[in-house]
């Protein structure tokens, strides 16, 4: 009777004392456990009636333990609960985009105003997109000009398959010819792979936009005013342009372009290497065998292609001095970025 009496008025209002209740009463070792255990020295009529009261006095303790326990943790949910949801919320701080996608869209849309769709290809590409259609002869040294990585030949069924990691987004044009009748109209963005020792000025992965338009009667001078146009939009109405001849073998005739360069305004510095320019990306009239191997008629179709690599741009762009900052995911270099459109 004392120790129902102590059941009933133990005093409960916190977790803490509903833990010392259970340890007295509930538990196996508690007052209410060792009368249980003391039942067993007792006479069998005597544990009849002995039992019969230590059953009721411990379903009444379990019974307000679990009631309890119910009424404390409802009112720690309910402290939970308890939000004031007229306050202003905490700003989600949103990452930033990568200077090379400021970049890239930026490109795209001066593209798009002039009325290039984008397409893409694989970065994983075999040897005939990527060089041969591209009118690299056989065993040319002209394929070394790009240090390629090659993919181990295993094709289905031990079949042979050259495949390598895309050394420039030409590919993705070889791709379109191939697809589309003209005209054609289309920037191509993507990454491209060379096996370059990595340092301030080369990377062994970049990315570069493609551009090409086949139609009828597509000239030089097409090619001279889409570019001059992209680098006045780019880098404002003052930058100039200059076209150096140069060599590829998926374009006849062939330039290099270079803009006037925006950091020293001609004056000489590091970027420009003191000669007041800076080239942006390679050009030319697309190769009438290039054509060909396309399905497209070179009597019929014309075009021009140029490619230019993002990172350089990107460079030009906002003054970033190493390549390396644009992989090395530094979040000092990356916040930089995210007010600039
Ligand atoms: N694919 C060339 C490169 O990676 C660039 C280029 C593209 C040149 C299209 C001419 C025409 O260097």
């Amino acid at each position: 009777n004392e120790l129902l009496l102590q059941v009933k008025e133990f005093a409960i209002s916190s977790k803490e004392e509903l833990e010392n209740y259970r340890l007295q009463f509930v538990s196996k070792k508690g007052a209410i456990g060792e009368l249980f255990e003391e039942l067993k020295k007792l006479s069998k009529e005597e544990k009849q009636k002995v039992g019969k009261t230590l059953n009721e006095l411990k379903q009444l303790a379990e019974a307000r333990f679990s009631e309890w326990q119910e009424k404390l943790e409802s009112s720690a949910s309910k402290a939970t609960l308890d939000i004031d949801f007229t306050l202003p919320p905490v700003p989600e701080k949103l990452g930033n985009q990568h200077p090379l996608t400021l970049t890239r869209n930026r490109i795209i849309e001066i593209f798009e105003r002039l009325g290039f769709s984008v397409a893409d290809g694989p970065e994983i590409e075999d040897d005939w997109h990527n060089f041969s259609a591209l009118n690299f002869p056989e065993n040319h040294p002209a394929r070394e000009m790009q240090d390629t990585f090659f993919v181990e030949k295993k094709g289905q069924n031990g079949a042979e398959q050259d495949l390598l990691l895309r050394t420039h987004t030409s590919n993705v044009q070889v791709r379109l010819m191939k697809d589309q009748k003209p005209p054609i109209r289309a920037i191509m963005p993507g990454r491209v792979y060379r096996n370059e020792a990595i340092s301030a000025r080369a990377h062994c992965f970049f990315h570069q936009v493609e551009g090409l338009y086949v139609d009828k009667n597509v000239g030089f001078a097409d090619l001279k005013q889409t570019l001059y146009h992209f680098a006045k939009e780019m880098y404002g109405q003052d930058t100039k342009i200059r076209f150096r001849p140069s060599f590829f073998p998926f374009t006849e005739p062939s330039a290099e372009i270079d803009i006037s360069c925006l950091i020293c305004k001609g004056k000489g510095c590091n970027v420009c290497k003191y000669s007041g320019w800076v080239e942006i990306a390679g050009s030319g009239m697309v190769h009438p065998n290039v054509l060909k191997n396309c399905g497209i008629d070179p009597e019929e179709y014309t075009g021009f292609a140029f490619g230019m690599g993002i990172e350089r741009i990107t460079m030009l762009r906002y003054q970033v001095n190493d390549l390396r900052l644009y992989s090395e995911n530094d979040l000092r270099f990356l916040r930089q970025f995210s007010t600039v459109v």
